[in-house]
């Protein structure tokens, strides 16, 4: 395994992501993280990140490479202040460059050396081999420490890369990781597998045998429950400790009522007659309607919902007895947004799964088996261990549901329409072909009424608005530009087969400024 070290790039969660993809497992931790953890770690290798500081500003503050790591005798790379940071401390200089290098260069690469051999875009008249790679640096390597040498070159930055093959200690000034470096991939996989000599047996069939053997080990004879809400993480939970532990798990499935169409009756479906796994469905429709009765205002609701969710859950597993354990589907991006930089100390409990003061109270130790994955590794192992490809790959939904899609006060009669519209929508998507080209995509109940024409009668309905928007992490994001024809089919459907709704919008908001739901 290979341990990332990180000295505060934003790339740092992309560098674990590339290695975990070459099929090698890896952590972040802090540039500060002591001694006895690095060693304990054990790594067969170790990267070193990017960051934004500077090492010629001789301060005590800037983030230093920890001596352990030149102590273990593993290989090290180091990415761009990763690389300055490993040339200072084994005695090389670094200075600032004049011209700071930021997106696009051109990297010659210099002679031979195991990490960058015959990985080239294309070679030049003498040679050379060329990368296409994506620099972002205000300071240079500009002395070469003992044992090392240039292994590529940029006009502006001479030594933009440094290697002694004797130690597997490599730096790069441009960044591998991200998609720009076209082969940034390739040049990961060198190190980890050429270089540190790992294999690449992190797939889905060992992630899950390991999974397993760990989640026996932990939980022993013991039970365990699970709130299961039919998104990608406690799904994959769920499947995957009834494997591991059979029916010491049993499952509690809460309908707050403000879920997309049949989507209790596919989550029984799947879970509780096809893989037999023992899931208790409560039908609490009723009571959250009641306990949002009146309340407009977003946080308000949310607050609402989520507290009595955790009523209902609580209950429910009030009724159980012999429960051990609590598990939840906390991953690894959970683990490192609370921790800052991944310090595995701190705990997210996330917004829909969280169970409040439950694991106190009943007396129950957490189980987070799918911790250190990443979603599209969750993924991976859902359909590994035989979960609908269509429920692993569903737009992401939100803890309220349709709670934030109804604007203002929640009546069960405005979520029956928007049950309806929805689908009608996510049907269409899915039929032309737009569902996978789209990141998210649903109704929005909005409760205004507008007059309307059929035949000869007038009509003074509600309205519903489309949101079809694509994004890479959610932060931003474009509204989808649906072709006019497939909106007009849509729109057509959904005032036609629903009675009560009159009027369909398409909201061409991106975000920012606006947010992908609506409340
Ligand atoms: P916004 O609306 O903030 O949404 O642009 C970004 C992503 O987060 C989801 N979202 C939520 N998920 N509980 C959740 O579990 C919430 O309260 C919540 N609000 C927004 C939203 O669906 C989108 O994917």
């Amino acid at each position: 395994r290979i341990l990332i070290l990180d000295f505060g790039s934003q790339y740092t969660q992309l560098i674990a992501r590339r290695i975990r993809e070459a099929g090698v497992y890896c952590e972040i931790r802090p540039w500060d993280v002591e001694a006895e953890r690095i060693r304990e770690f054990a790594p067969r290798g170790v990267i070193l990140s990017g960051g934004p500081e500077s090492v010629h500003e001789d301060s005590e503050q800037t983030p230093r490479l920890p001596t352990t790591v030149l102590d273990l005798e593993v290989p090290v790379l180091g990415i761009c202040y990763g690389m300055q940071t490993l040339a200072h401390e084994l005695g090389g200089a670094v200075e600032a460059s004049q011209t700071k290098e930021f997106g696009y260069a051109e990297v010659r690469a210099r002679g031979h050396s195991v990490l960058l051999q015959d990985i080239e875009d294309r070679t030049n008249a003498e040679g050379h081999g060329l990368l296409d790679v994506w620099m972002s640096h205000g300071d240079r390597v500009s002395g070469l420490p003992a044992g090392f040498k240039v292994i590529a070159s940029t006009p502006s930055a001479p030594i933009a890369g440094i290697g002694d093959d004797d130690r597997g200690f490599y730096g790069l000034q441009f960044h591998p990781e991200v998609t720009h470096t076209a082969q940034g991939q390739r040049i990961l996989e060198r190190f980890v597998h050429g270089v540190c000599g790992c294999s690449g047996n992190w797939t889905a069939d060992n992630i899950i045998e390991d999974l397993i053997a760990r989640v026996r080990t932990t939980v022993g004879d013991q039970n365990v429950l699970l709130g299961l809400s039919g998104g990608v993480d406690s799904s994959v939970v769920a499947a995957l400790l009834h494997k591991a532990i059979g029916d010491q798990l049993t499952c509690v499935f809460v309908d707050n009522g403000l879920l997309r169409l049949g989507e209790g009756d596919e989550v029984m479906q799947t879970f509780a007659r096809h893989m037999g796994i023992r899931v208790i469905r409560v039908d609490a429709e009723a009571r959250f309607m009641d306990a949002l009765a009146g309340e407009a205002d977003p946080e308000v609701k949310r607050k609402i919902i989520g507290r009595t969710f955790i009523e209902v859950f609580d209950e429910e597993a009030g009724k159980l007895d012999n429960i051990q354990w609590l598990a939840q589907g906390t991953i690894y991006p959970d683990v490192i947004e609370s921790a800052g930089a991944s310090t595995g100390k701190a705990h997210v409990i996330k917004s829909h799964h969280n169970v409040g003061g439950l694991p106190e109270r009943m007396n129950l130790k957490l189980l987070e088996p799918l911790r250190e994955l990443f979603k599209d590794e969750v993924r991976r192992i859902g359909l590994e261990l035989g979960l609908p490809a269509e429920m692993i790959h569903r737009h992401p939904f939100p803890g309220p549901g349709l709670g934030v899609r109804i604007l203002g006060e929640i009546h069960k009669e405005y979520a029956d329409l928007l049950r309806r519209a929805d689908a009608i929508f996510i049907e269409a998507l899915r039929a032309g072909g737009w569902y996978e080209r789209t990141s998210q995509a649903f109704a929005v109940f909005l409760p205004v009424r507008s007059v309307g024409v059929t035949g000869d009668g007038r009509r003074y309905e509600w309205v519903v608005a489309l949101r079809a928007v694509e994004t890479i992490d959610f932060m931003t994001a474009r509204w989808a530009h649906l072709p006019y024809d497939f909106l007009d089919d849509v729109s057509r459907r959904i005032i036609n087969e629903i009675d009560g709704i009159s009027r369909v919008v398409y909201d061409i908001s991106g975000k920012p400024p606006a947010t992908i739901e609506w409340e």
